[in-house]
Parts: C-alpha cells; sequence; structure tokens
C-alpha cells in the first residue's frame, strides 16, 4: 500500500492536522493528480468550521495545480505527465437527470472541491475529467494556484462589470484578491484607483498598476472617488458591509458594484443610488481558463508566500489573519 500526506480538517473549528492515508486510485472519469501547489484561500474556512454542511474529515484546498499521475479506467482527454488544474467546480455529479441527459456543464449538484470531495492540501487528489482545467506553459505552479479561485474571481468580476479600456475602477481593500483585481484592471486599460485602510499599501498598489490611492482611514473616500470623477466599476474585496455602503455614493452615474468580499451583514443601498443607474453584482462566470489565459497573456501573477504541507495550519492562520503577503501556497 503507498501512503501520502494530507491535511485534513477533523473537528469542526479545530486545528487543521496532518496525517498520512492511502493513495486514492481514480475511478471511472477520474485521474490521479499528484499536487504541486495549492493555494490557501479564506473559503478553505468552510471546511474546517464544517458549515454548510461539509461532513468531515475532509482535506480543504480549491486552488490546486498539479501533474496528472493516472488515469481512471475511462480514460481522459489528459496525459500522465501533463499539468492540471483545479478550482472550486470539480466536476458535474453524474447522478443527476441533467448529468444523465449528458449535459454535464448543467449538473444541479456540481461537486465542490475541498468540500464535496477533498482538495488539495494534500501530496495527491482526485480530479474529475470535467473539472480539470490545462495551465498555460509561462506560469509557475505556484503563481498558478491562486489563480484558479482569487484570479478567476477578481478576473469575472471586471468582466462582468463591463470594464474596459479608460474606465475608472476603483478596489477596495488591498490583500489577496485586491492585488490581483489592480493587475487586471490596469492590464484591461483601465485607470485604477486603490482604496485601502491605511498609507502602507500606497508604493505597492502604485507598483502593481494603480494610478490614485485613497486612504480610507484619514479622508473622506467619497469625495475622493467624487473628485476623480466617480468610478464606473468599484471592487468590493473588503469583506466589511459597513465599509461597502460608506463608498456607494463614491460610484459614478450608472456605476457598477461588484461584491466579492464575503460577508453576512446587509448592505446599505440608497434607493436614489439605484434610480442613477447603480447596479450590483457577484464575481459572475468568467471561466478559470479565460483568466489563466489572460494572465499569461499580460503577466499577471499573485504575489505569493509559500509554506510546506507540514506548516498547512499555520499558513491557514495567517492567512485568516491578513498577514500574509498576499496568497498563502501550500508547496509539496
Ligand atoms: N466571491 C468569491 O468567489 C470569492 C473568492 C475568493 C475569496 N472571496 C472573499 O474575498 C474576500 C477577500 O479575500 P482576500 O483573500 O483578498 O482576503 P485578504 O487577503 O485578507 O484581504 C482582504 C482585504 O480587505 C481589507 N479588510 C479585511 N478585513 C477588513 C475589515 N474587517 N474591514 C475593512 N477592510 C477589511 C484589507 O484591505 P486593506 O488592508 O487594503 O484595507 C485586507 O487586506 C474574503 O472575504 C474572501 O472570502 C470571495
Ligand atoms: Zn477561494
Amino acid at each position: 500500500m503507498s501512503t501520502m500526506k494530507a491535511v485534513v480538517a477533523k473537528t469542526p473549528g479545530a486545528p487543521l492536522v496532518m496525517i498520512e492515508r492511502e493513495i486514492p486510485a481514480p475511478g471511472e472519469n477520474e485521474v490521479l493528480i499528484k499536487v504541486e501547489a495549492c493555494g490557501i484561500c479564506r473559503g478553505d474556512a468552510a471546511t474546517k468550521d464544517a458549515r454548510h454542511g461539509i461532513a468531515l474529515p475532509r482535506v480543504p484546498g480549491h486552488e490546486v495545480v498539479g501533474t496528472i499521475a493516472s488515469i481512471g479506467p475511462t480514460g481522459s482527454r489528459f496525459a500522465v505527465g501533463q499539468r492540471v488544474g483545479v478550482g472550486w467546480r470539480a466536476g458535474a455529479c453524474r447522478k443527476c437527470d441533467n448529468c444523465r441527459a449528458g449535459k454535464l456543464a448543467a449538473c444541479t449538484n456540481m461537486l465542490v472541491t475541498g468540500q464535496s470531495i477533498d482538495g488539495g492540501y494534500a501530496e495527491y487528489m482526485i480530479g474529475h475529467e470535467d473539472g480539470l482545467v490545462t495551465i498555460p506553459e509561462g506560469i509557475a505552479s505556484a503563481d498558478a494556484a491562486p489563480l484558479l479561485c482569487a484570479g478567476r474571481t477578481t478576473f469575472s468580476s471586471l468582466r462582468t462589470a463591463g470594464a474596459a479600456k479608460g474606465d475608472l475602477v476603483a478596489v477596495h481593500g488591498i490583500g489577496g484578491l485586491g492585488h490581483l483585481a489592480i493587475q487586471y484592471a490596469a492590464r484591461l486599460g483601465c485607470r485604477v484607483v486603490a482604496l485601502s485602510h491605511g498609507n502602507s499599501k500606497e508604493a505597492l498598489a502604485r507598483s502593481l498598476g494603480a494610478e490614485f490611492y485613497i486612504n480610507t482611514s484619514d479622508s473622506d473616500p467619497v469625495a475622493a472617488l467624487k473628485a476623480l470623477g466617480g468610478p464606473k466599476v468599484l471592487v468590493c474585496t473588503a469583506p466589511n458591509a459597513k465599509e461597502i455602503s460608506r463608498l456607494i455614493p463614491g460610484i459614478g452615474r450608472s456605476g457598477h458594484m461588484v461584491i466579492i468580499g464575503s460577508t453576512e451583514e446587509p448592505l446599505t443601498v440608497p434607493g436614489h443610488a439605484l434610480i442613477a443607474g447603480l447596479t450590483m453584482s457577484g464575481s459572475g462566470r468568467t471561466t478559470i481558463d479565460e483568466a489563466l489565459r489572460f494572465s499569461a497573456e499580460t503577466g499577471v501573477r499573485p504575489m505569493i508566500e509559500t509554506f510546506p504541507l507540514a506548516e498547512a495550519a499555520k499558513g491557514f492562520d495567517k492567512m485568516m489573519d491578513s498577514t500574509v503577503h498576499f496568497r498563502a501556497v501550500l508547496t509539496m
């Protein structure tokens, strides 16, 4: 029996633990992935805390990059040794009515990596054929991993908001998602204004492509946004409903705000902002493939801090404290 190391959430809320377990064998429509890198995302906290009915033990991790180690009995469009990635959407359940009718993309019970199947905090994981993406050659595995969730989410936000060349785009919160959003917006030809709660990230934001910087702690951010003409798009990555709500009057006429910072608190939206044309959405559905392709072509890369698998719990805590610059990545 060959074994591997895996980091699992065992008890709701308790620290993640490393265990030794059997290397799984791929079944029909599955491959075995030898994991090279896996990003640590705030979304993994749902697994650690067993929220949304997630059954433990479970291996978290939905920003997975690795190579195909073996292929299940039904074959694969990928070859052994090929580099692939897995994001949130692990693949179709192959059991619901849509799957049985051959419409995998319309699966009503999509498998979620690190929630309904084991994820990438491990030396090996099972990948589902229809959930795999190809990683462009020019991107190192540890850099590619955060692009599978943080990258896709921010790129998709800008696409969904219709951000185009010359548009003023504001990015609120300069962390794992925000530092990518600035880069994507700048590479799309937008003029970027970064908003952060102090001055410490100004030089960084400018080096990533921001033309303007607003310190939300010591200026009136609404007045500052209005003085710039009001952004066409506001990308909200800071998970704070009050802070997000506070910025709404600063958005330009018929502007769009994208909420990606996860908050359960209600937002306060003045009715007249909607009458004036404000629209709001989540990050939308632009695919990982599109985000990876754009990143490869334009040189967008995450700033990462790497941790060996044995230090997954430490990396996780740093990510939760927002002290990682700017995405934590496990390397095997
Ligand atoms: N929608 C999706 O699909 C999706 C995907 C991935 C992640 N997310 C969510 O996106 C959010 C951001 O993730 P991340 O990786 O960028 O996190 P992060 O690295 O911790 O950065 C978040 C940034 O928001 C600001 N911030 C954090 N807590 C705040 C608070 N309580 N009040 C005001 N500002 C605060 C800080 O920015 P400054 O220091 O610049 O002020 C911080 O750097 C999380 O809530 C995460 O769950 C959503
Ligand atoms: Zn994520």
